[in-house]
């Protein structure tokens, strides 16, 4: 695949479950090397679009390409599926085999060359962290180390693509970060990532791109900071003249809060204007901020916003 190729690309890919339309026409691209996040509140859609990416269910309508086969070439995707790792959303494994057996058992599961597997097992303990346990039977591990295991199974055969459904949903803190720092190890060697999550704090600190889904549809897709983008400044000042804030309100729409006023919807070009307007009015301008809507904030006003 050139560099150029995007790793996974759907057009208007949709899945309907009798009245249910658990995913509406989705339309996306994803650079090869890119983390990306699908984040969504449960029932968003996002584990129907993995499921339709891996062929694990049939598209209703649209198209996609995984590495570059459609989905509709049963022959090509199954090639291109050769590629990809995958790490389902609930698993489990035979609580008495140890970490290396399960890793063997995928090994034979996935086809691999005999005489890979045992750096293969070795590569995926290494990336997510258990070499020194891999010997030890599963039903002993924490359920973070299990996570991790599961990664290490999406990982053998070292994939171009894998994908992630809720990696870290049932994790505590500590395991969402080892979990984060396996996602960084494969950014570093090259592998596209696409990560499902209802957790806006799991996508943000790891994700290049993000699309924001809610009822089977896209909300926004961006980088954090085009979503995030400031459309807000905040001033202190004193001394405004009486009314002198009624010539501010073409600026933006004009809020008090303590001592600062917040101007919502300016545009930053235009902030160097506002500040001449306040000094016009008989202000002191002591500071001026971009104010920042929270990531937290923004992923609720978008959820909430009505749609057509
Ligand atoms: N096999 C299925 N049969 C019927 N409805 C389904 C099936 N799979 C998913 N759905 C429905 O599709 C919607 C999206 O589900 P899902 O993709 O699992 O969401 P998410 O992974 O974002 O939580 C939900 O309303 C869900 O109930
Ligand atoms: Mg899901």
């Amino acid at each position: 695949m050139s560099d150029a190729a995007p790793a996974i690309r759907t057009e208007e890919l949709a899945k309907r479950y009798g009245k249910i339309t658990a995913l509406a026409g989705l339309t996306m691209s994803i650079p090869a090397g890119d983390v990306f996040g699908f984040l969504g509140p449960n029932g968003a859609g996002k584990t129907t679009a993995v499921k339709l990416l891996l062929g694990l269910a049939k598209p209703t309508s649209g198209e996609g390409w995984v590495l570059g086969a459609p989905l509709s070439d049963r022959a090509a995707h199954r090639r291109a599926r050769a590629d990809v790792g995958y790490l389902p959303e609930l698993f489990r494994y035979q609580p008495w085999l140890s970490a290396r057996e399960v890793l063997r058992v995928h090994c034979e599961l996935i086809g691999l060359d005999r005489a890979r597997w045992d750096a293969e097992i070795k590569d995926a303990l290494g990336i997510v962290g258990l070499a020194e346990r891999a010997d030890d039977r599963v039903g002993g591990y924490s359920k973070g180390m299990q996570q991790r295991l599961g990664l290490g199974v999406a990982l053998l055969g070292r994939p171009a693509l894998v994908l992630l459904d809720e990696p870290t949903s049932a994790l505590d803190p500590v395991g969402r970060h080892d979990v984060r720092e396996v996602i960084r190890a494969l950014k570093a060697r090259g592998t596209t990532v696409f990560l499902n999550s209802h957790l806006l704090t799991e996508v943000e600190q790891v994700c290049d791109r993000v699309a924001i889904v809610d009822k089977g549809r896209v909300i926004q897709v961006g980088t954090l900071d085009e979503l995030l983008r400031a459309d807000a400044v905040r001033v202190r000042a004193t001394g405004i003249a009486n009314g002198g804030y009624d010539g501010l309100r073409s600026f933006g729409e004009l809020q008090h809060e303590g001592e600062w006023l917040v101007i919502r919807g300016i545009a930053q070009d235009r902030v160097p204007d506002l500040v001449r307007a306040i000094v016009e009015r008989g202000g002191r301008v002591y500071a001026v901020e971009p104010r920042h809507e929270s990531l937290e904030d923004r992923f609720l006003s978008l959820l909430e916003k009505p749609r057509p």
